[in-house]
């Protein structure tokens, strides 16, 4: 049986997008449901583009029930890749799934990470700090922000005059390259559910 994926982004979703046409016709693993907290999240269109089913949920049954975790075991999910997913993974979804969620970061930790440190923000941290370098991070989820163990770090060079656009392009550019293929090497370490 195909290895069973289930992507969390709260935005855009320009990563799920690629994880979703990486895997689409893919022989070993599957997206088989995209979650979301936000229902104005543009990925949720993303989503109904590749005909994977998504499911919207708030904060009430995030943190105070166990339904998302009902819902990826009855899917038999075997990773849960956060792709631009802004809120802390509770304790009990860490625990129904160790070692099955990892998540990706536009800057290289353990620098420029933690609570509220996302998107743009992040890109500015980085100006600001004057950082010769940048990149992004892939790494297991636990349960503080962006502090899991790392799996793949890769970097590139800020030059004179980089702006905060170009930090994040540049920084998305190395995110789509590599997530489907880091997503891909993790699942080979998992047996299926
Ligand atoms: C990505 O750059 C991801 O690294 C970042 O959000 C963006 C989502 O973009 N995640 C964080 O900052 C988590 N702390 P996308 O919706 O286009 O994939």
């Amino acid at each position: 049986m195909k290895k069973r994926i289930a992507i969390f982004a709260s935005g855009s979703g320009s990563n799920a997008q690629k994880i979703m046409e990486y895997f689409k016709k893919h022989h070993d693993a599957e997206v088989v449901i995209v979650l979301t907290n936000n229902p104005e999240a543009y990925v949720l269109q993303r989503a109904d583009n590749f005909e994977i089913p998504s499911h919207i949920f708030d904060k009430h049954e995030f943190y105070k029930t166990d339904d998302v975790i009902r819902l990826l075991k009855n899917l038999q999910i075997d990773l849960i890749v956060l792709a631009g997913f802004l809120w802390l993974i509770p304790q009990n979804l860490i625990k129904a799934f160790p070692d099955k969620i990892i998540n990706i970061h536009p800057a290289l930790l353990p620098k420029h990470g933690g609570k509220g440190m996302y998107g743009d923000r992040v890109h500015k941290a980085v100006l600001e700090a004057g950082d010769e370098e940048s990149g992004i991070t892939i790494h297991y989820v636990n349960e503080n922000f962006d502090e899991g163990e790392t799996i793949h770090q890769s970097r590139f060079r800020i030059e004179e005059g980089d702006d905060l656009e170009m930090i994040k392009f540049k920084g998305q550019q190395l995110e789509h390259q590599h997530y489907p293929k880091v997503v891909e090497q993790v699942l080979k370490k998992i047996k299926s559910e």
